[in-house]
């Protein structure tokens, strides 16, 4: 069918997500997260996750499939992300999925979560900046706390090329690592950005990672925050050592301005070397504020196409599963062998 109803399943790290779709029509979208119970340990802890998931599984995709208006044995498809991720958790999520399809007989699309994340825009949605679906080939930047990618998508379901990565910490991750650095509790990113609004974000000046002269040449598209994750800790520490207060607000706006500043640096060398006005976020990161500020005063400078889905699909879903699934099967791709595994290192 060219609007295929398919619900995806999503575990490859700490939120449980269930979505259902009809081509980019989004029907239901159920999330339930185990932060709360990684809060504790200053991290997502693998085996938590998994067995969360485990819990959480069954009662969102009765949740879903309520709100969707939808019965089991109407669905065309059953999408999971297999990788990458957490393995434990993944598996949870690709063994219902298959339990799901041969208990239905719907056919069964394992899928890519980053590609995914790009997925996701396809989606009925507002976009922040210009106007009209997704138009390809277009940029796409995902930072969460597993992931920095810059993508070039000409085609979501044939053609999605790897331009770069964090070869370090992914920004998320920074965010967290800084956060614990200053005293502020887990996950990070929504506190720097709080205390960062009233912060200098001029008040130190903090290394742009892989922006050297030296480092362009290789690492043109990647990213590494592990240098200013150490700048921020040697700062705190200098402070610390003179018995002086830290001054948190200044650390923390310095530090979001240097990680805003070098992914959209970055996404933008993309946009203008190969020709490609277009740039999409995805990903947790993108809630900071900062980052949403500069990527549409700088893009508008650019003049680059800006596409933000709304929090809800960036955030680790499964309708942005279930949606890129709708795609593949729209474009005539065949479901995926019901041996096909979790695969944590997926490229
Ligand atoms: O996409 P996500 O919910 O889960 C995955 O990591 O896949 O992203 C979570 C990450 C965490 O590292 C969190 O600190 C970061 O996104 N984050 C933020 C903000 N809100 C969440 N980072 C910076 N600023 C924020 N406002
Ligand atoms: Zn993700």
């Amino acid at each position: 069918p060219r609007r295929p109803l398919v619900l995806g399943i999503e575990t490859s790290c700490d939120e449980t997500g269930i979505g259902i779709v009809r081509g980019d029509e989004m029907l239901a979208n159920v999330i339930a997260s185990s932060m709360d119970e990684h809060a504790r340990y200053g991290g997502v802890v693998p085996e938590i996750a998994a067995r969360a998931h485990l819990e959480a599984l069954a009662p969102a995709i009765e949740q879903a499939l309520q709100e969707a208006g939808v019965a089991l044995d109407e669905l065309d498809a059953v999408a999971v992300t297999s990788g990458p991720g957490l393995a434990g958790a993944l598996m949870v999520g690709v063994g219902a999925a298959k339990a799901l399809a041969i208990a239905t007989g719907a056919p069964f699309y394992a899928v890519n979560h980053l590609v995914g994340h790009v997925g996701a825009d396809v989606l009925n949605h507002e976009p922040l900046v210009g106007d009209g679906g997704l138009e390809l080939p277009t940029v796409a930047l995902l930072v969460s706390g597993g992931h920095t990618s810059l993508l070039l998508v000409r085609d979501l379901t044939s053609d999605v090329e790897l331009l770069g990565e964090t070869i370090d910490d992914a920004a998320g991750e920074a965010f967290d690592k800084v956060a614990r650095l200053l005293g502020l509790p887990y996950p990070g990113g929504p506190e720097i950005d709080r205390v960062a609004a009233d912060g200098d974000p001029h008040a130190i000046r903090f290394p742009r990672g892989l922006t050297a002269a030296k480092d362009l040449e290789r690492h043109r598209y990647d990213f590494s925050f592990s240098g200013l994750k150490t700048a921020v800790a040697r700062h705190v520490e200098a402070a610390q050592a003179a018995g002086e207060s830290v001054p948190v607000a200044d650390v923390a706006a310095s530090f979001r301005e240097a990680v805003v500043d070098v992914l959209l640096t970055k996404a933008l060398a993309a946009c203008r070397d190969l020709g490609v006005p277009r740039l999409l976020l995805g990903g947790g990161v993108v809630a900071n504020r900062r980052l949403r500020d500069a990527a549409v005063e700088r893009c508008a400078a650019a003049g680059v196409a800006l596409r933000i889905p709304p929090l809800r699909l960036c955030t680790d879903n499964g309708a942005m599963i279930a949606s890129l699934a709708a795609q593949l099967i729209a474009a005539g791709h065949p479901p995926s062998r019901l041996d096909v595994g979790a695969d944590s290192t997926l490229p």
